[in-house]
This record gives C-alpha cells, sequence and structure tokens, in this order.
C-alpha cells in the first residue's frame, strides 16, 4: 500500500520509521517531512493546511491511506474533504477535532456526559470573568478557546496575574479570535500523564501511557514547551488506573462523541492528571502527541499499519496490541533559544552508526548537501530502548555529547524520566 504521512515533527519520523518497517506498506510519501522522514519516504513540499492540495497530490500519486500527524489539518476540516471523496484517511472529522480545536466545547462535552475534569466557568466579557475570579481561591487556571499553541493557559497564582492575563486575552485579543471565549476553572494537583487510544469511533485499544516534560528547564522550571522528553511506560501507573481512566475517560467519551452524532475516528489523546479523586481530564488531543509518539513507536510490536486499517476499517474491536517489555525513554535536543527565538543553522553531527536500541528521530532539521542542518526549535529526539527504565534513560543521555550526537549551542533537560524512578511515588499511588 501507498501511505502519506502529514507533519514534519519529530512524531511523523517516528510514525514513518515504524511504517516503514510493515510489509503491507511499499511506498511512503511525507508532506512537508524533515531530514529523517526523507531517508525512508518521499517529502514533498506541501504546506499542511493546503487542504485541497493535499487532496489533489493524494490523488495524483494514488495513495491508499493517509495518516495526519499535527491537528490543524484535522481542525480545518481534511478529514471530511477525503471522505467527500472516498480516501482513507486516520483522523477525526472537522466537527469531532472540535475536541481539541475548542476547549469550551471539550469542557462543557465533558460536563454534559460527566467525564471527570475540573469545575470551570465561561466568559466572553473581562468585566464579568474578573469579577468572578476575584471570588476564587489561588491557584486559578485560565484558557483561552482555541488553538494558541501552547501559549494559552496561565495558571495564576493571584487575583493580579489573573486579571492580567484576562485582560490581554478579551481585550487586548493577543491570541485573536482564539481567545473571544476564556475558561476559568479550579486548579489540580497530581501527575500529569499523556494517554492516547486508537478508536474507530466504536471500539478502541489504549497505547501505554507516556510522561511528557513540558517545562524548558530540569525540575519542571521554565517556560512551557512543545514537550522536550518523554517516557513510556509509566512505572507508577499501575493497572487499576489504566482501567479506571478507560472506564471514566476514554470509554465515555467515544460514546459522547457518538451521541453527539460526531462518531470520533483517529487517536483520541486525553492529557490527564492523576488527582487524589482519580484521573482527570486537562485537555483532549485529537492525534499522536509528539514526543510520546516516538518512545512510543521505539515498544509497539504490532504493525503500526494493522493499527491504522483497523481504524478506518471499524476492526479496532478484534485488534491486540502488542508491547516489547521494557522502557523507552526520549530526549530532545533544542536549539539555544527555544522556546524563545532560537537559533538555526547548526550543523548536527550524527555518529554514523548509533548503537542498538537507541534511534534518532529528526524534527526541525534539513539535509543539505551531505549535511543535516538545523531549522526548528525542538531539533531532534534521542529515544532509547532497555528492560528498566533507569537503563533507558542511560542509554539515550550517554550517546549526546560532543563526540556522539551534537551539534553547537544544543540545549536538552537532563532530568527526563525522573519522576519514573521516584520510587514515593509508587508508594503514594500504590
Ligand atoms: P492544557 O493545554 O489545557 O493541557 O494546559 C496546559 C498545561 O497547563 C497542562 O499541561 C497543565 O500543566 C496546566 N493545567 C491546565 N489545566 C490545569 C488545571 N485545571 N489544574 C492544574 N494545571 C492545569
Ligand atoms: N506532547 C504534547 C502534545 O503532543 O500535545
Amino acid at each position: 500500500m501507498k501511505l502519506l504521512v502529514i507533519g514534519s515533527g519529530g512524531r511523523e519520523h517516528a510514525l514513518v520509521w515504524k511504517l516503514s518497517q510493515s510489509r503491507r506498506v511499499s511506498k511512503i510519501y511525507c508532506l512537508p517531512g524533515n531530514a529523517g522522514t526523507g531517508l525512508l519516504a518521499e517529502n514533498a513540499d506541501i504546506p499542511i493546511r493546503s487542504i485541497k492540495k493535499i487532496l489533489q497530490f493524494v490523488k495524483e500519486k494514488k495513495i491508499d491511506l493517509t495518516l495526519v500527524g499535527p491537528e490543524a489539518p484535522l481542525i480545518a476540516g481534511l478529514s471530511d474533504l477525503f471522505r467527500q471523496n472516498k480516501l482513507l484517511l486516520v483522523g477525526p472529522s472537522k466537527a469531532a477535532a472540535r475536541l481539541e480545536g475548542s476547549k469550551v466545547y471539550a469542557k462543557n462535552l465533558m460536563r454534559k456526559y460527566g467525564i471527570p475534569t475540573a469545575k470551570y466557568a465561561v466568559f466572553k466579557n473581562l468585566y464579568k470573568a474578573r469579577r468572578f475570579a476575584r471570588l476564587q481561591t489561588f491557584p486559578l487556571v485560565i484558557k483561552a478557546d482555541g488553538q494558541c499553541f501552547g501559549k494559552g493557559v496561565a495558571v495564576c497564582k493571584s487575583y493580579s496575574e489573573a486579571s492580567n492575563f484576562l485582560e490581554k486575552i478579551l481585550k487586548k485579543r493577543i491570541f485573536g479570535s482564539s481567545g473571544s471565549k476564556v475558561i476559568i476553572e479550579e486548579c489540580l494537583s497530581g501527575q500529569e500523564v499523556s494517554f492516547m487510544a486508537a478508536t474507530d469511533g466504536f471500539n478502541f485499544v489504549t497505547l501505554l501511557p507516556c510522561q511528557d516534560h513540558k517545562r524548558a528547564r530540569d525540575g519542571d522550571r521554565g517556560p512551557n514547551t512543545g514537550g522536550i522528553g518523554a517516557y513510556a511506560p509509566i512505572p507508577f501507573l499501575n493497572k487499576e488506573t489504566v482501567k479506571m481512566i478507560e472506564k471514566t475517560i476514554i470509554a465515555p467519551t467515544i460514546k459522547a462523541m457518538r451521541e453527539e452524532g460526531k462518531t470520533y475516528q483517529g487517536i483520541l489523546y486525553p492529557g490527564l492528571i492523576l488527582t487524589e479523586l482519580g484521573p482527570y481530564v486537562l485537555e483532549y488531543n485529537c492525534r499522536f502527541g509528539d514526543p510520546e509518539t516516538q518512545p512510543l513507536m521505539m515498544l509497539m510490536k504490532t504493525d503500526l499499519m494493522e493499527v491504522l486499517l483497523a481504524i478506518t476499517g471499524k476492526k479496532v474491536g478484534s485488534l491486540k496490541m502488542e508491547w516489547r517489555k521494557g522502557y523507552s525513554a526520549c530526549v530532545i535536543l533544542t536549539a539555544k533559544g527555544y522556546p524563545g527565538k532560537y537559533l538555526t543553522d547548526m550543523v548536527v553531527n550524527e555518529p554514523k552508526k548509533t548503537a542498538e536500541n537507541l534511534q534518532i528521530f529528526y524534527a526541525g532539521a534539513k539535509r543539505e548537501m551531505e549535511q543535516i542542518v538545523t531549522t526548528g526549535g525542538r531539533v531532534m529526539a534521542v529515544c532509547s530502548y532497555a528492560l528498566t527504565l533507569g537503563s533507558a534513560i542511560d542509554k539515550a543521555y550517554d550517546s549526546i555529547g560532543q563526540k556522539d550526537i551534537y551539534f553547537k549551542n544544543m540545549q536538552y533537560r537532563k532530568d527526563i524520566g525522573q519522576k519514573g524512578l521516584q520510587k514515593k511515588l509508587w508508594e503514594n499511588l500504590e
């Protein structure tokens, strides 16, 4: 079969890498792709939001199935366009992708169907929002409704912080129409986990739970990023908790979407927080996580193509997932300055042969005259596999350095996976 993978991140390199191992796959195109996907697939330079051009490309190349990495094309309606043209695509319709596209939509759905999430109120009016915030206890979380590229959420420690953020969203309109509504919600505490399920709209299989690292600096300090490290599975998330998540969050969400007439097909990825009262949903994503997909692909034994065909063919009920025993850790090397303005055009040193069970997944990097040159903030993921989490973490870090995987001024967190190693957490949650 001929495939198209849409996107240009480490996630897409990992998906292409895994799909290229499938006997059912004869050719992969990646759009627009990166330095890594270019070795396994044919990259094509079409912007991911140009959904009509994508359709034309798929028809021209006679592509059998399309997998969408980032949310933007789904929110723009790529899935609907493909369905109208009787083409296979893994990803929800425009209406169902609102779960990620509008936080207000997602919160209202959770309230209506009793899916655990923080208490909240929605406002359009700055005066009313401020009056409500003033009466609350702090910290308090404020979220802009639409897509704000990771900048639309603030955990406010005081009323003055909340008031400033509300003004920026509702009056100064720093997020444009994405900020025409805000959510003010209660601040929850607990470990955050990424939990993904593959669904055909009726049945689902869950993927291994992962933990992302969103803050730029060690110890979860510094500004938010798109995610600069991950590991899977999570040692402190026991089977009972996984079952509880499936029962109280995944199954009811899929059922709710059906009842709303927006049957959800694709990857459903709620960001969760494990509170003392159980798992709560912080947000929904309508796609694979980045960088969580990189460790997941290192661990998945099942042919990913079988998973994709089960989703599009409504056969998820008979899909059996198999995983390698052990752990995968993923450290993202970022360009100096990221997540702010960052340096580009650094030459990447990649060893000719990487160690066994170690994989590099490129993101913001392109190939230029036999060299790999950085183009983005998140440049590459160094991703390992080992039987224990500790050795997986060591393996990833041991391969990073001037004589090994390196580029000038690279930055990365040194504590990826540490929360998974803390025995205390085990005891708290057992
Ligand atoms: P979101 O985009 O909704 O996932 O929010 C981004 C980040 O803000 C999350 O990863 C959390 O760290 C934090 N956050 C969001 N909502 C809450 C909440 N209700 N309580 C505590 N932290 C939150
Ligand atoms: N790792 C966070 C995300 O994919 O949204």
